[in-house]
């Protein structure tokens, strides 16, 4: 598609706005009032003591029948009340999680001209980017990041990864591989908490030839941030996201309701969320909650989303044993086809899935 070829406008890298010095921020990272974080959804106290459940998952594969039980219960709860849920004792190493987390802050530390070899565009994303979606003139949130394709194998090109720090390709992919298993592990639980044969919601979304790719997201600090976001509302595209945050700044808000409620990191949890592919195999029994990221003027934020996606050119739909009423919920596409609206609009609430829907 001849518009997804190149970014409607220069890029700019809101790392070197950050770094200027400026006091005020460009109108372009601007939001209108109903959308900044303070006048928008504002959270009653009591919610301000809410979290998303946090979640120990060193029973799920207990041989004791029970423990291992109430852990796919408690998963399975979060997955339809909250669509996230914080993961502790999910089995990959704290030292391999922190290492990643800071090469990453490495590479975004690097002189803005060696970044810059590796600028992305909006074609397959790859690379270090600074918006998301094409249209012109469109508001942009206060980010950069790098996106790397991981599975499958062909679409690897570590080419494209960053060569420095030189520890970073290394540890990408031993991090990645680690995320691949604890997804997959999660996508079993998800699947018997529907009552269906273990595998059957990963064979739903392409079996062995799932994709996955990692988006790192750089947070710089922002004088002025009442009036903008880190990252649009939006519910995440693909099957399950996996994301690590930095463990002392907050910054992600999940929606509850009419409320944001903001994570409070767990350090060395996992964050996961639900996707929008999942709700639609599922059909509608576990939800992809819209999220959004804050920023402040103190501290810079890491954070890295690993984005577990169903295979690209098969066409996803609900699983067969949950439609129960005569029509399934949702209109059968493919995640290629599906991820194409995503890259040229950028984020946009959860008016993706909803246009799925199918008329009844
Ligand atoms: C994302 C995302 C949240 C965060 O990358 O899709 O929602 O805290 N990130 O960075
Ligand atoms: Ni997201």
């Amino acid at each position: 598609m001849s518009c997804l070829q190149s970014w409607p406008e220069p890029i700019v890298r809101v790392q070197s706005l950050s770094d200027s010095g400026i006091q005020i921020i460009p109108d372009r990272y601007v939001k209108k009032p109903t959308d900044r974080p303070s006048l928008s959804l504002t959270a009653p106290m009591a919610a301000n003591h809410t979290n998303i459940p946090v979640i120990d998952l060193r029973n799920l594969f207990s041989e004791e029948p029970a423990l291992r039980a109430a852990t796919v219960a408690a998963v399975g709860k979060a997955c339809k009340e909250w669509g996230f849920f914080q993961a502790v004792n999910h089995g990959v190493s704290h030292r391999l999680m922190a290492d990643t987390r800071e090469a990453w802050r490495s590479f975004f530390h690097l002189p803005v001209e060696e970044k810059l070899a590796y600028a992305n565009t909006p074609t397959t994303y790859e690379g270090y980017g600074s918006r998301l979606g094409v249209e012109k003139g469109a508001i942009l949130d206060w980010s950069d990041y790098f996106f790397l394709h991981y599975l499958p194998t062909n679409l690897r090109d570590l080419n494209k990864w960053p060569k420095f720090p030189t520890s970073c390709c290394e540890l990408v992919e031993e991090y990645n591989s680690e995320l691949a298993k604890l997804a997959e592990k999660l996508m079993k639980v998800l699947s018997a908490n529907l009552g269906l044969q273990e595998n059957q919601l990963q064979q739903a979304l392409g079996g062995e030839e799932v994709g996955a790719s990692l988006r790192v997201n750089f947070y710089p600090k922002c004088p002025q941030p009442d009036l903008t976001l880190g990252l649009s509302p939006h519910s995440d595209p693909g099957a399950l996201t996996l994301l690590l945050a930095d463990n002392n700044v907050s910054g992600l808000q999940v929606r509850k309701g009419e409320n944001w409620i903001t994570v409070k990191p767990v350090p060395n949890a996992i964050i996961v969320n639900v996707g929008d592919q999942v709700q639609v195999v599922s059909n509608g029994n576990y939800k992809s909650v819209e999220h959004r990221v804050i920023v402040n003027s103190a501290a810079e934020r890491v954070s890295l989303a690993f984005f577990y996606n169903p295979k690209g050119d098969k066409l996803i739909q609900p699983i067969k044993e949950l439609v129960t009423e005569n029509s399934p919920l949702y209109l059968p596409m493919t995640f290629n086809e599906y991820r194409t609206y995503i890259r040229t609009r950028g984020p946009s609430g959860k008016s993706q899935v909803d246009s799925l829907k199918s008329p009844r």
